[in-house]
């Protein structure tokens, strides 16, 4: 099917939060891709507009507030000023980054509801909801505490259950409690309007389900269980006092849905933007009104149906606007194995980062593409972030790009020299790289961030395969005219990345653009062999990127590994003491002193230890214990340990362990063994 030509693209990107920083999950989800698209369209002197801003109602913001004892405003007020200054350091470059506690935003959002209330396209609905009789006010379902049905942990929400994982709704709590004056909530009606997204079940499923089954399968998959189902009409209106007050008589005490106003948000910033500069930008309306507009909506996984379903729904209903053409949500990266969690504090934030690393936003782009969570969630590991900046940032593009550029100092000072007759090995090389660019541009219109990256990595690992082929420093001596070519050519490479990467990692292609004094340049040229014409001056060699040493690495995992320590002990619970038992059964039980006279890991085993005892007996006893990822064997040899002698043999990875070490096991799942003995005789019974 022939593609619709569209005269520009509307870029939004998922407006976050502003009651916390931006972590590597934000950016590998969404902001990273969408500045990678948005680049690459400039490049093409597209017509683009990449739509930023912060996301600053909703309850969690109230809770942050009342937590630390100050306003939603103030915590609004800090946290989009860190995630814009962020931002803009790292990179994402958007052309307005605004919020939607904006006048413009509250007055846009709120025109757009009246709009909708007022030709009867929202329905009126009075349900029962908890409502604090002290603190006079209803209570949104993060207000309400209480058992939880499923696994009885008392310090459950009203929406969720943090212990077993479980959604729950506020009604099913058991003994439930106001967060905000601990009283006991009671039920009370309060009106409230609502979408009536069950009437546009059939549009949604025609307009998605057969009409862009292009869209990335988990998206796809999304939306066609969501339209599989009955929609239910769902409340854009909330009993809250943070938020946009609903414009309509009798709402007092009530605002929109944080989720009916945010994507607004992305309208209102367009607008403040076209207001701010009317001749770059045209009105408002042409970016979000035209058909000859399309709008693709940068999101992660959990945003799809209010991107998909819920905001399409409401610009339908409104009638001006224009549908999204494409939404390529991620799945989610994990951290170290480990979901990220902001209540956890497991996470990578963009401003340690970038405090961390200064100068390095390009390592942290690079590696969040590579891993991008495009299909299946992916994993972030600080050994991965190392190895590819090791092995591939300087290894394979900074080592080429250097070989190309020293070489050519040595022999023809930093100019670049004529280009001669072609070689096969010559032909090869132009031939392998010369269709980088349609490459590079099919992957990225298909939003395949990965493999363009890869792509265009792949000019680097061309240019070093070549000049080893070559041997310009043997072929000096025999035939100097030879190694012009091979530095016309290599040099021409060199070009090209410069141009492959602007996209990807601006920084290292602005770098690399001064290094061989590059100042003009076009997408359009990606994949040319004449880019640097013959006398043109390059400037003095310098290093694009640089090895990051195990220190560092390891800094950045005893900082997770003190985070895992404290969240184990900040969630500790002693298990319950179990079954009394009597004492003929302890005295079953033969614990001995052990000294240990030998300790050695189990080959093919990272988790277990080999002991040789000395257990009173005269001869050696053989116990293997799982605690090889606490202590290196050298430690305990020499130590007095307990260990039980009577527990019937197992074999472990072949070898018979007579007995088990006495451990005790903190909280975050680590062992310790017991081991303050002084000098006790071993075979010494414990009891
Ligand atoms: N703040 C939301 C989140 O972080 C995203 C809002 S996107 C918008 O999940 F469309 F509502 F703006
Ligand atoms: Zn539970």
């Amino acid at each position: 099917m022939e593609q619709k030509k569209y005269k520009r693209t509307t870029v939004t990107s998922a407006l976050p939060y502003a009651n916390g920083g931006i972590h590597i999950g934000h950016l590998a989800g969404v902001y990273v891709p969408a500045d990678i698209y948005v680049r690459y369209l400039r490049l093409k002197k597209e017509e683009v507009m990449f739509v930023g801003g912060s996301d600053e109602h909703g309850v969690p913001i109230t809770i942050r507030a009342r937590k630390e004892g100050v306003t939603p405003q103030d915590i609004v007020d800090r946290y989009h000023q860190l995630i814009k200054d962020s931002f803009e350091e790292f990179g994402i470059s958007f052309d307005v980054y605004s919020r939607t506690t904006s006048k413009t935003h509250h007055e846009m959002a709120s025109a757009f509801f009246r709009k909708l209330y007022d030709e009867g396209k929202l329905t009126e609905e009075t349900t029962e909801q908890y409502y604090d009789e002290e603190a006079h006010q209803f209570l949104a379902d993060r207000y309400i505490t209480g058992e939880c049905p499923h696994c009885h942990n008392t310090g459950a929400y009203g929406d969720q259950c943090e212990k077993c994982g479980r959604d729950l709704s506020p009604t099913e709590l058991i003994n439930p409690k106001s967060t905000i004056s601990g009283s006991v909530p009671v039920m009370k009606g309060t009106k409230n309007w609502y979408l009536p997204l069950n009437e546009y079940q059939e549009w949604l499923k025609g307009w998605i389900l057969d009409g862009h089954k292009e869209w990335r399968s988990n998206v796809y998959g999304q939306c066609k269980s969501w339209l599989d189902m009955d929609l239910q009409p769902r409340a854009m209106t909330r009993d809250l006092n943070w938020g946009i007050p609903v414009p309509v008589e009798g709402a007092e005490g009530k605002v929109l849905y944080v989720w009916f106003d945010a994507p607004i948000g992305y309208v209102s910033n367009t607008k403040e933007l076209c207001e701010s500069n009317p001749a770059r930008w045209g009105d408002w309306q042409k970016w979000w009104q035209d058909e000859d507009t399309r709008l693709v909506h940068f999101i992660g996984k959990d945003n799809i149906v209010f991107h998909c379903i819920i905001f399409p729904v409401m610009m339908k209903a409104h009638g001006s606007y224009i549908m999204p053409d494409n939404v390529p949500a991620n799945e989610f990266l994990n951290l170290e194995n480990d979901k990220i969690s902001t209540s956890r504090n497991w996470a990578i934030w963009l401003h340690e980062y970038l405090r961390d690393f200064p100068g390095k936003q390009d390592v942290l782009r690079y590696v969040l593409t590579a891993n991008a969570p495009e299909t299946k969630d992916n994993n972030f590991t600080w050994r991965d972030f190392q190895d590819r900046n090791n092995n591939e940032l300087v290894a394979v593009y900074g080592n080429f790009v250097n070989r190309a550029l020293q070489l050519t100092k040595k022999y023809w000072d930093g100019v670049v020299p004529a280009c001669g007759e072609l070689t096969d090995v010559d032909r090869h090389a132009i031939e392998e790289f010369k269709d980088v660019k349609a490459k590079v541009e099919n992957l990225l219109d298909a939003f395949k961030f990965r493999d363009a990256q890869f792509e265009a990595m792949n000019l680097a690992r061309i240019g070093n395969r070549y000049i080893t082929e070559c041997e310009p420093w043997k072929v000096w001596k025999t035939d100097p005219k030879r190694v012009e070519t091979i530095l016309y050519i290599s040099l021409q490479l060199v070009a090209n990345l410069a141009i492959a990467f602007e996209p990807f990692l601006p920084f290292s292609s602005k770098k690399l653009r001064e290094l061989i004094n590059m100042a003009d340049f076009d997408w359009s040229q990606l994949g040319q062999t004449d880019l640097l014409p013959a006398g043109h001056q390059l400037a003095e060699p310098a290093l694009l990127f640089e090895k990051i040493e195990d220190e560092t690495i390891e800094a950045q995992l005893k900082r997770l590994d003190d985070i895992r320590k404290a969240n184990g002990a900040a969630n500790y619970q002693a298990a319950p003491i179990k079954e009394t038992i009597a004492f003929e059964d302890f005295e079953k039980l033969d614990i001995r002193v052990g000294h240990v006279k030998a300790c050695e890991k189990v080959k093919k085993a990272n988790k277990l230890l080999r002991f040789t005892l000395d257990d009173g007996s005269g001869t050696d006893r053989t116990i293997v214990s799982g605690i090889a990822k606490y202590y290196e064997p050298e430690e305990l040899v020499g130590k007095d340990i307990l260990f039980i002698a009577n527990l019937a043999p197992r074999q472990l990875m072949g070898i018979e362990s007579q007995g088990m070490i006495l451990s005790a096991e903190d909280c975050d799942g680590s062992l310790s063994v017991t081991t303050l003995l002084k000098g006790v005789k071993p075979g010494s019974q414990v009891g």
